[in-house]
């Protein structure tokens, strides 16, 4: 399947396109290690059926946990490099270059869509999700996993301070200034609890059930229905 890409990647992609082979590592470490387990939770959190859809799965981290239990899956990204390393881990799954925006599926296509870490990135979330919307089957389900700033209290102040003075420093050793805005811009600014909710429903989906949280609410999980 074949779509033509976009005049410029957008940052978004083009940071993980010359990131690709030390992406595992760098999420590992950033995570102190936490990264699979938020992935393993999220995906049974949603509990995937069916005909399974992992939008900008990146190297293929939720395969790890889909493979072999899902009757039918297939990866989605934008950044070749990404999806290389995703090959070489799971030669048996099919990945599709492709934009967010832009599915690449005929409407009503899976059963479940699942979005870990990679909402943030998109141009428009609206947009995304109505793109998830049309290539979902009626009652078919949707789920998302984002990084959040805890809300207030101490702990709050604890994960400012990481990302001044660890994750940014860290991303500004290799990575231009829009770059390293983009990353933390969008992880503060992205519409979570209450807010995310009314998005998901403006754009078609029902039954919006926010997860509990993962580690204090550093990362927020949500699922939907059709
Ligand atoms: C933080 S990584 C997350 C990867 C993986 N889902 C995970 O949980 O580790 C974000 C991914 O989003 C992809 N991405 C960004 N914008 C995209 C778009 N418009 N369409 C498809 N993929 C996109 C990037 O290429 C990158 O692989």
């Amino acid at each position: 399947m074949l779509q033509k890409r976009r005049e410029s990647l957008p940052v978004s992609v083009e940071v993980f396109e010359k990131s690709a082979d030390r992406y595992d590592f760098i999420s590992n470490v950033i995570s102190f290690g936490l990264i699979s387990k938020w992935q393993e939770r999220f995906v049974d959190f949603v509990e995937p059926e069916g005909r399974v859809l992992d939008i900008a799965c990146g190297t293929g981290a939720l395969e790890k946990f889909l493979y072999g239990n899902v009757p039918f899956l297939v990866g989605l990204d934008y950044s070749i490099s990404m999806l290389k390393v995703a090959r070489r881990k799971f030669p048996e799954v099919p990945f599709v270059c492709g934009d967010a925006l832009k599915l690449p599926f005929k409407s009503g296509s899976f059963d479940t869509v699942l979005v870990s870490f990679s909402l943030r990135h998109f141009d428009d979330i609206e947009d995304s999700l109505r793109e998830i919307y049309r290539v979902l089957k009626r009652g078919g389900k949707a789920g998302v996993m984002e990084l959040a700033f805890p809300e207030r209290g101490v702990w709050r102040g604890v994960v400012e301070k990481f990302f001044k003075w660890f994750a940014v420093p860290f991303a500004r050793l290799r990575s231009k200034e829009d770059v390293v805005r983009h990353l933390y811009g969008s992880v503060v600014d992205f519409p979570h609890g209450e807010r995310f909710k009314e998005i998901v429903k403006k754009s078609g989906f029902s039954e919006v059930v926010v997860g509990g949280d993962f580690s204090r609410g550093l990362v927020k999980v949500y699922r939907f229905v059709k």
